[in-house]
């Protein structure tokens, strides 16, 4: 059988995104399509999953999932090792994007902007209320770093687990959370015939002015 990718499409049909259905602030208009996800993804899509890009030291991109953990007039939070492969690349370029895909809804949205590090008081609020496995975890694995064999995390985390036995597991400083802060989101909203809606908006200072797309 022979698989052909070249037709695979689906018409997207289900909504439309007016002009007057777009909200003053993308913020708002964000938590309001985040809030329908919700409603509407079935298992196994997480609604505030995402795709995290960021660019390296040489102007490399690099790409992968996170989950969204807040939304505020200050941005967008999300969490991680500090030292990882994205850690490191933010410290070397704050400016990211993030991806988000409602296929329920045939939705999509785009942000862009520049990221900071979390409040430490705020990154020690989630981190404390996450599982004892978890944070566990968190210190235990040197995230993107090349590991011998599963074995050696294995050995990692029982090594973590005895240090901390008769302790609280605090966060570790090499974990935490940023805020990616929007200088410009996307809404774009599937319609027939690949005739798809797009509203843009663009911060100019301190301002949100929106812009229909074409597709
Ligand atoms: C649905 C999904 C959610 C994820 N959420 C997170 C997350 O919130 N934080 C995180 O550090 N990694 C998360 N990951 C793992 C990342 O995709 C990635 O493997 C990890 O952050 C290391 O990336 P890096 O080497 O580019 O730093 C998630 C993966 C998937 C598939």
């Amino acid at each position: 059988m022979s698989l052909s990718l070249a037709q695979m499409r689906r018409n997207y049909t289900l909504f439309g995104l007016q002009d007057e259905q777009a909200l003053d602030d993308p913020l708002e208009m964000f938590e309001l399509w985040l809030q329908q996800a919700r409603a509407t993804e079935q298992a196994p899509v997480e609604a505030n999953s995402m795709t995290l890009s960021t660019v390296d030291s040489e102007g490399r991109p690099h790409a992968r999932m996170l989950l969204l953990k807040g939304v505020s007039d200050e941005g967008f939070t999300f969490f991680g090792n500090y030292q990882s492969d994205k850690g490191q690349q933010l410290a070397a370029n704050p400016h990211a994007a993030m991806t988000f895909f409602w296929p329920g809804l045939e939705r999509q949205v785009r942000v862009e902007g520049q990221v900071s590090k979390l409040d430490p008081a705020l990154s020690d609020a989630y981190f404390n209320s996450r599982s004892v496995s978890s944070r566990l975890g968190a210190w235990a694995s040197p995230q993107s770093r090349p590991l011998a064999s599963r074995a050696t995390l294995d050995s990692l985390l029982a090594d973590i687990t005895k240090r901390f036995v008769d302790e609280p597991v605090v966060r570790p400083e090499h974990w935490g959370g940023y805020c990616l802060h929007p200088e410009r989101v996307e809404f774009w909203q599937g319609r027939a015939d690949r005739l798809h809606d797009r509203i843009d908006y663009r911060l100019h200072d301190g301002h949100w002015r929106r812009n229909r797309l074409a597709p």
